[in-house]
């Protein structure tokens, strides 16, 4: 995820420096979404080089936050910075790297050429990117950037460079490069050519602009104006924008755009916003906004109506939700499709991790799989052992990385070692991972930040792609390298004949798995009645076996850490070994019990709760007729196939610690004396 911001000020008089402070702080706005580097390009030059048409576009990048970039512009003597611009567009980035470590080169705007005669901002992940630069350079175009991004800025100058005539408008250039695009994105665009014009376009990422005038505009809603057929070459120019299609100020006034990813960077300066749709081109060119699509879908409605926010800034940035936590929970649809993007095709049954692929053959032969890791990641690891093992038919080990550490575990050169984390900096799993490294494993990374310690260091990995992660509980990014640590086992059995209906069968639970986590985000308000007669407990245990034993270490992981209450996640199968004795019916107890092949024991172990007069919550399949008599309260969650199934259960475990926090009136995304990143052993 990264954040995109742009601002166009027409016939607003602002000096340099205020529209660099405008950029600026939009993207601090938005860092939220992205914070490995950040960038912003600008026109350069001084005004009278731009009245004698002698343009230039500066691009200011830097590694780092969007505090690093400030220190970076203010640098740049040559920039004067007291210049008085009428008219201009400036645009700017904030990124979580996605292909490419975090550097200034691989950092937003990319461009086209060295003479930035295009420049490009993205939020997404293009698939197709490969194919585009292969051509690309097959036409002589030199990459600079590792970025999927950068086709973009190339097949653009491209379009423009073989364009069958001079008076081609912008938008229609935009338009003809996102009919070449595969994946997900958000772009605006700046050109050299097209000074102090703006167009962006949105497919799968979100993107809205913000409009600001003092004087009265022109309509409330912007017809969108359709081209008949995006198979007609001939067509060089989009239809002409005239004053029934566009929005301006009715006296040719002054008029101020700002492009963003979310509202959150716009509201200071405008509540009046409009919210594109996928494949609109919009395009400002003479202080008017259009808004253009190739062709109408069936339901399209054929006007974008200019919106009125309502919201504070602080509610903008979670959304409708109290907290980035609950936000995070809710974002598990999407953050799991990411974490799939490009790299499983549900048509053909294959999965490709790229930073994998060309180490399997290696990891395939080797002594054993050794998953290293810390808290929620290392419950990860726990929750996907047994798909591994499956799948890949070698020992594999799960480790905490103090743990590990602590007893100088032997570790061989056939040896694999993976590093799951979601900041990538864990000290522990860093320490971990260089102690393998000097004893000659290949190392491996799971991580959700590019350009963190553990994706640097270790040989290969996979970037999880959850997208930023804020509250201190770690849920969406759990989920994601579960997802990722199952593609990984896939990978692994790809050629053995004997596996492939079982991968078949996995393959398509993680197509449908999405929409069942959507249906157990359904039953949040069940959970939270639920939350509301367990919030003054003092103690929770939580119990499953099997693939479930993972979900109730993470569950009652996340109950400790936000609602300070004492939370035990229990093996089942250790139940009469110990922890039976603190069953009463006082105790409250949840058990997961799902149809796999540990559900007849599972069942034992609910008669042998109840014999001593504890009063079960079970987390259960929707059909499981037996748990739902036996117990006093069931959370009924949607069948998926096994291996899968640990991530539809963690999920009212995620919701109920949620509620439970809250309920006790504590800072859900703030925990006690607990930190995002552990950066400490
Ligand atoms: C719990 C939590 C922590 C982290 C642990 C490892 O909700 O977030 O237990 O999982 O500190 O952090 P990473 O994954 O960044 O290595």
């Amino acid at each position: 995820m990264c954040g995109i911001f742009a601002y166009l000020n027409y016939h607003v008089p602002r000096t340099r420096r205020e529209i660099l402070e405008i950029l600026l702080k939009g993207l601090r706005r938005l860092e939220y979404r992205g914070y490995d580097s950040a960038g912003v390009g600008i026109d350069g030059g001084n005004v009278k080089e731009w009245e004698t048409n002698a343009k230039s576009i500066q691009l200011i990048k830097q590694r780092g936050k969007v505090k690093a970039l400030d220190e970076e512009i203010h640098k740049q003597h040559d920039l004067d910075l007291e210049v008085e611009l009428d008219v201009h567009l400036g645009i700017a980035h904030t990124r979580w790297a996605t292909h490419g470590e975090p550097s200034p080169l691989n950092s937003h705007p990319h461009r086209s050429d060295k003479t930035n005669e295009f420049i490009v901002i993205h939020n997404g992940i293009i698939t197709n990117y490969k194919d585009l630069r292969k051509f690309l350079m097959s036409k002589g175009y030199e990459f600079e950037s590792e970025t999927d991004t950068e086709s973009i800025a190339k097949l653009v100058k491209y379009m423009y460079d073989n364009r069958e005539n001079d008076d081609i408008t912008f938008a229609t250039l935009v338009e003809r490069v996102t009919q070449q695009l595969e994946g997900a994105f958000a772009l605006v665009f700046k050109s050299v050519h097209y000074p102090a014009e703006a167009v962006v376009t949105r497919r799968g990422s979100p993107l809205l602009i913000g409009v600001r005038s003092d004087h009265k505009l022109s309509t409330d809603h912007i017809p969108v104006v359709y081209r008949s057929s995006a198979k007609e070459k001939s067509c060089s120019s989009l239809p002409r924008v005239d004053q029934d299609t566009s929005l301006f100020p009715v006296d040719e006034k002054a008029v101020e755009y700002y492009f963003a990813s979310d509202a959150s960077a716009v509201i200071e300066h405008t509540n009046r916003v409009i919210f594109l749709e996928d494949d609109d081109v919009a395009a400002v060119t003479e202080g008017r906004l259009s808004i253009h699509r190739i062709k109408r879908r069936a339901g399209d409605y054929p006007a974008r109506a200019i919106q009125t926010l309502q919201m504070e800034l602080e509610q903008i940035m979670k959304g409708n939700f109290s907290s980035f936590m609950q936000k995070e929970i809710f974002e598990q649809p999407e953050s799991v499709v990411n974490t799939m993007r490009g790299r499983v095709n549900f048509d053909d049954n294959t999965v490709t991790l790229g930073g994998l692929k060309d180490h399997i053959k290696e990891i395939q032969r080797c002594r054993r799989l050794i998953l290293i890791a810390c808290g929620t990641s290392y419950h990860a690891g726990v929750a996907t052992r047994q798909v591994l093992e499956e799948l890949t038919e070698l020992p594999v080990m799960v480790e905490l990385a103090s743990d590990f550490l602590d007893r100088n575990t032997p570790v061989f050169r056939d040896d694999v070692c993976f590093f799951i984390s979601q900041s990538g900096e864990t000290a522990d799993s860093l320490m971990a991972l260089r102690y393998c490294k000097e004893r000659g494993a290949l190392t491996v990374g799971i991580t959700n930040t590019v350009g963190s310690s553990i994706s640097r260091e270790t040989d290969c990995g996979v970037h999880i792609n959850a997208g930023p992660e804020i509250g201190v509980a770690s849920t969406k990014a759990y989920t994601s390298q579960f997802v990722a640590l199952v593609m990984f086992a896939l990978m692994m059995c790809a050629d053995r004949i004997s596996m492939q209906p079982r991968r078949r069968e996995i393959i398509q639970g993680l197509k449908v798995l999405p929409d069942l986590i959507k249906e157990v985000l359904g039953l949040d308000d069940e959970i939270q009645k639920l939350a509301t007669e367990l919030y003054q407990q003092k103690s929770v245990l939580i119990m499953g076996r099997g693939y479930h034993y993972a979900t109730s270490l993470e569950g009652a992981l996340k109950i400790k850490e936000i609602t300070y209450m004492h939370s035990e996640g229990i093996l089942a199968g250790e139940l009469k070994h110990g922890p039976l004795a603190l069953v009463d019916n006082l105790m409250p107890v949840i058990m997961i019990i799902m149809k796999d092949h540990t559900y007849v024991k599972c069942q034992n172990a609910l008669q042998q709760v109840v014999a001593r007069q504890g009063r079960p919550i079970v987390i259960c399949d929707r059909d499981d007729y037996e748990s739902i008599s036996n117990s006093c309260r069931t959370i009924k969650v949607p069948h998926c196939v096994d291996c899968l199934q640990g991530i539809l259960s963690v999920i009212p475990l995620q919701l109920l610690s949620f509620h439970l926090a809250v309920l006790r009136g504590f800072d859900v995304d703030c925990p006690r004396n607990l930190a995002k990143s552990v950066t400490v052993e």
